[in-house]
């Protein structure tokens, strides 16, 4: 079996590796020749667990190799499009302008026998438009969508949940292609689900959407609980034990961001717009909003400390929309960063992974190289990413370090009681202020 992927982004490069590592003879396509120089010499253009292993396995084993020249997925069986589709610039739609490229890209090279897979998330109605787009080629199309989460990517594509494949209709021939493709996964009993190519499209981002519900459902309680005195760290474990409701993803804080669940919700509500269905996902504009307004809460937080205190300046720790991830895109904790700064405070932030790309996201931004360096000066502690590292400080150290006597913890991933216990006051999102013991 020969498979190409078109993308080397972060669902690119990871399936690429994954289906390497499967035994397939693996091709990655990328316009950005710096990108694909480094994954020839199986180094990841970003931080993934996991990946550089699976890179360097497959690389040195020569089983998976990168290319700038997309003619060279000529003979392949399967070529999966794992291009990104971003929120189009002045606009809450997705850009499809990659997508449109790749496909374009491919139609020389592809014929009779030829699998193009879609990945990337995109609007429905897309997978049919590129299936006719493609259909004079002789080759057929198949929309086979991408839950994995960053930090988990590598996890994630090799035990995934579920296979989703949008097929057209009785095309038994792509549906046994990606058996074929998925055969090591699917012996361990993992469900596989074939569907039309509107469904395959709904399914990824009605799975977002849904998440991304759940993240502003509990972040709408933290803010009522801020103003009623509640603890939204003790409501969430207390409905999170109903198990239709369950407790993943109601962790209250800073909210989401990254590079899917803010563009997919937007470009959903957009999307359904366009097909008369506006009122629709009108509740998804209040999950955004929702979303958006925990940022606000998290600056006026550490506003009103530093005015209390007379200091202006904070320690932010973790610049990344995640821990387990250098990704800074839409990342809760670096606009918090930036609007800060904007407003005239003096920031210094450190992250263990995303230095670099928070830097080139944000060069003004004072970025320190450790965590006793971040918060030696600090008036105010803030916690914007919920890293292990962070997590497991010891606040009695800590306090021997920085003079700051008050940390906002803007992902409730810090112990509370042991913090105050060690002299400071902690603040939460959607939790009862704890003072610091005496
Ligand atoms: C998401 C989906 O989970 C994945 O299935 C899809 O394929 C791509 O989008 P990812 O963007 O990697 O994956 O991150 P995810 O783990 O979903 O977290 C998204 C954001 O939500 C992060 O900023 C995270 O901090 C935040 N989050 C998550 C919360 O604020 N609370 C939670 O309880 C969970």
């Amino acid at each position: 079996m020969k498979i190409a992927v078109i993308g080397c982004g972060y669902l690119g490069a990871v399936h690429a590796a994954a289906m390497a590592s499967l035994g397939y003879d693996t091709l990655g396509v990328d316009v950005d020749e710096a990108k694909i120089e480094r994954l020839r010499r199986g180094e990841p253009p970003f931080f993934e667990p996991g990946l550089p292993e699976l890179l360097q396995q497959g690389v040195g084993a020569g089983t998976l190799r990168f290319t700038t020249d997309v003619s060279e997925v000529v003979g392949s069986d399967v070529i999966f499009i794992a291009v990104g589709t971003p929120q189009r610039a002045g606009s809450d739609a997705a850009d499809l302008t990659y997508v449109d490229a790749a496909v374009e890209s491919l139609l020389p090279h592809i014929g009779e026998g030829t699998l193009v897979a879609g990945k990337s998330t995109v609007p429905v109605g897309t997978a049919q438009r590129l299936a006719e787009r493609i259909a004079p080629t002789g080759a057929a199309l198949a929309w086979n969508p991408e839950f994995l989460r960053e930090g988990f990517a590598v996890e994630d594509t090799l035990a995934p949940d579920r296979l989703v494949y949008g097929v057209a209709d009785r095309d038994d021939a792509s549906v046994a292609r990606l058996d074929a493709v998925y055969a090591p996964i699917l012996e361990r009993g993992t469900d596989r689900l074939v569907v039309n190519f509107a469904t395959a499209e709904l399914v990824k981002v009605s799975a977002n959407a849904f998440l991304a519900t759940k993240i502003s459902f509990i972040n709408a309680m933290a803010e009522l609980s801020e103003t009623v005195g509640a603890d939204v760290t003790q409501l969430a474990d207390a409905i999170g034990l109903d198990a239709r409701i369950g407790r993943r993803f109601l962790n209250a804080g800073l909210g989401f961001g990254g590079g899917c669940l803010p563009k997919d919700i937007r470009a959903f509500q957009a999307r359904a717009a366009e097909l008369g269905h506006g009122e629709t996902l009108g509740f998804l504009r209040e999950v955004d909003q929702i979303n958006l307004r925990r940022r606000d809460r998290m600056v006026t937080l550490i506003d009103r400390e530093l005015a209390r205190l007379g200091g202006d300046r904070v320690a932010m720790l973790g610049l990344a929309f995640k821990p387990n991830s250098d990704d800074v895109r839409d990342s809760p904790a670096l606009d918090v960063c930036r609007r800060l700064q904007e407003g005239g405070r003096v920031v210094r932030a450190f992250d263990p992974e995303a230095a670099e790309t928070a830097g080139r996201a944000m060069p003004t931004l004072d970025i320190a190289g450790s965590i006793d360096e971040a918060i030696r000066d600090a008036d105010v502690i803030a916690l914007g990413t919920e890293w292990q590292q962070f997590r497991e400080l010891d606040p009695s150290e800590v306090a021997t370090r920085t003079g700051a006597r008050v940390v906002i913890d803007g992902r409730n991933a810090l112990d509370a009681k042991r913090w105050a216990a060690a002299g400071f006051t902690v603040i939460g999102l959607g939790r009862p202020e704890m003072a610091p013991a005496a």
